[in-house]
C-alpha cells in the first residue's frame, strides 16, 4: 500500500533542508520502488502569513491521516513581535499535542568522520552513541496555570507550570526501557528531584517502572549534573530519559558533540507508533536563504521515518550508509568543516547524498 507522507517546509532554512529530503525520497521512490506519496503544506511562521494562524486546521487534518510527517523548522524574528499562541512555534507545538507525539527520540551519535568537528577532544567523542529519550507532549510546556498576570499592585508576573501525571512519566519510563533492551540496557532518568516535587514524583515512577525491566540498570540524574557530564564524559550514557524541556536543553548540548546542531534528527512518536520526523535545530534564520545550512540532521530524519513509520529498515540504513559515504569522500557543510576548509552548500550536500544512495543500488 502506498504510503503518505505530509512534508511541511515551515520557515527559514526550513524549506531548504525539506527540499534536500524531498530529492532523497523521490530517489528511493524512483530508484528503489519505495511506494510513497507526498504532500506539502503549511505550518509556522508561512502558516501565519497565509492564512493567519501557525496551525491551519487542514495542515492538522492532514497531519492526522498521513502515515508520517515530515518538518523542517518553524520559526524567525518577523513573527516574534506576535503574542504567543500565533508564533511559528505554536503551530509546532500544536502538531505535537494534536498528534499526541509523546515520545521524541533524540539520537547523538558521531559519526567517526566527524570526530575532529566537534569541539571536544576527539577521545571523548569517538564512538559516541547516546539516545535521548524527550517526554513531549507535557510538563512545562504544557502546564497550567500558564501566563502572564497583573497583581492588585499593578506589577505583573508571569508563570509557568511544570506537571507530569503518573501515567504520562510511565509511558515515557516505558518507551526508554524498550529502546535500552535493544541496545546498551542502560537507562539513565534526568531530573531535579531534588528540588521539584513534580520530578520526584518522575523519580518515583521511573524506578517503580524499572521493575518491569530487570535486564535494563536504572540509574538517576540531576539535570545541573547531567549537563556537566554530557560535555566531561558523554559516552558514560546509553539511554536518558527527561522531561520536555530538560531534553530540550540538554539534547541541543548533546548535538554538539557529534560536530554540529545540523546532524541530529528526530522522530516524534505516539502511542498508535505514528511519527512526525525533524531536525533537532530551528530555523537558522543568521544562515537562511544562502544555501549554507546543513541537510544532514533532515535527510537522517527521513532515514528515521524509514524505520519508525514506514516499516523500511533497509532504506533506512542505506540513507545512514550514504550519508557516511558522503563524509568519508570529505564533503562538508560549512558547520563540519574545519576553520578555513572549502565547504559545500546545503544543495550539493542533498545531491552527494542521493548520488550516493543510487551509487549503492
Ligand atoms: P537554531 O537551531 O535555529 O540556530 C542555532 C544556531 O545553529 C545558529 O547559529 C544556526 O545557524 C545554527 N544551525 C542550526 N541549524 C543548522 C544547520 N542545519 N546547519 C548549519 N547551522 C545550523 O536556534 P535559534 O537561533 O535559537 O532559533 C531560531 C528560530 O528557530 C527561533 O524562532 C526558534 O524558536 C526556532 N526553533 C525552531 C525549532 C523547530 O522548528 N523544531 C527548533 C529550535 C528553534
Ligand atoms: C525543538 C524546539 C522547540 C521546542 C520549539 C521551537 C518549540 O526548540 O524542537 O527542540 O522547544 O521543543
Ligand atoms: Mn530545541
Amino acid at each position: 500500500m502506498t504510503k503518505k507522507i505530509l512534508i511541511l517546509p515551515g520557515d527559514g532554512i526550513g524549506p531548504e533542508i525539506v527540499a534536500e529530503a524531498v530529492k532523497l525520497l523521490d530517489c528511493l521512490r524512483t530508484d528503489f520502488g519505495l511506494a510513497i506519496e507526498t504532500e506539502e503544506a503549511l505550518v509556522g511562521g508561512a502558516a501565519y502569513d497565509a492564512a493567519g494562524h501557525p496551525l491551519p486546521d487542514q495542515t492538522l487534518a492532514l497531519a492526522k491521516t498521513a502515515d508520517a510527517v515530515l518538518l523542517g523548522a518553524v520559526g524567525g524574528p518577523k513573527w516574534e513581535p506576535l503574542e504567543i499562541a500565533l508564533r511559528p512555534e505554536k503551530g509546532l507545538l500544536g502538531l505535537r499535542s494534536g498528534l499526541g507525539l509523546f515520545a521524541n527520540l533524540r539520537p547523538a551519535i558521531l559519526y567517526p568522520q566527524l570526530a575532529e568537528a566537534s569541539t571536544l577532544k576527539p577521545e571523548v567523542v569517538a564512538g559516541l552513541d547516546i539516545m535521548i529519550v524527550r517526554e513531549l507532549t507535557g510538563g512545562i510546556y504544557f502546564g497550567e496555570p500558564r501566563g502572564v498576570e497583573t497583581l492588585a499592585n499593578g506589577e505583573r508576573r508571569g508563570l509557568n507550570s511544570l506537571v507530569y501525571t503518573e501515567s504520562e512519566i510511565e509511558r515515557i519510563c516505558r518507551v526508554a526501557f524498550e529502546i535500552a533492551q535493544k541496545r546498551g540496557r542502560r537507562v539513565c532518568s534526568v531530573d531535579k528531584a531534588n528540588v521539584l516535587e513534580c520530578t520526584e514524583l518522575w523519580r518515583e515512577v521511573a524506578t517503580r517502572v524499572a521493575g518491569d525491566y530487570p535486564d535494563c540498570e536504572l540509574s538517576h540524574m540531576y539535570v545541573d549534573n547531567a549537563a556537566m557530564q554530557l560535555v566531561r564524559a558523554p559516552k558514560q550514557f546509553d539511554v536518558m530519559v527527561t522531561t520536555n524541556m530538560f531534553g530540550d536543553i540538554l539534547s541541543d548540548a548533546a548535538a554538539m558533540l557529534t560536530g554540529s546542531i545540523g546532524m541530529l534528527p528526530s522522530a516524534s512518536l505516539n502511542a498508535d507508533g505514528q511519527g512526525m520526523y525533524e531536525p533537532i535545530h530551528g530555523s537558522a534564520p543568521d544562515i537562511a536563504g544562502q544555501d549554507a545550512a546543513n541537510p544532514l540532521a533532515t535527510l537522517l530524519s527521513v532515514a528515521m521515518m524509514l524505520r519508525y513509520s514506514l516499516g523500511e529498515p533497509d532504506h533506512a540504513d542505506r540513507i545512514e550508509a550514504a550519508v557516511s559515504a558522503v563524509l568519508e569522500r570529505g564533503l562538508r557543510t560549512k558547520d563540519i568543516a574545519a576553520p578555513g576548509a572549502s565547504a559545500v552548500g546545503t544543495r550539493a550536500m542533498g545531491d552527494a547524498v542521493v548520488d550516493a544512495l543510487r551509487a549503492a543500488s
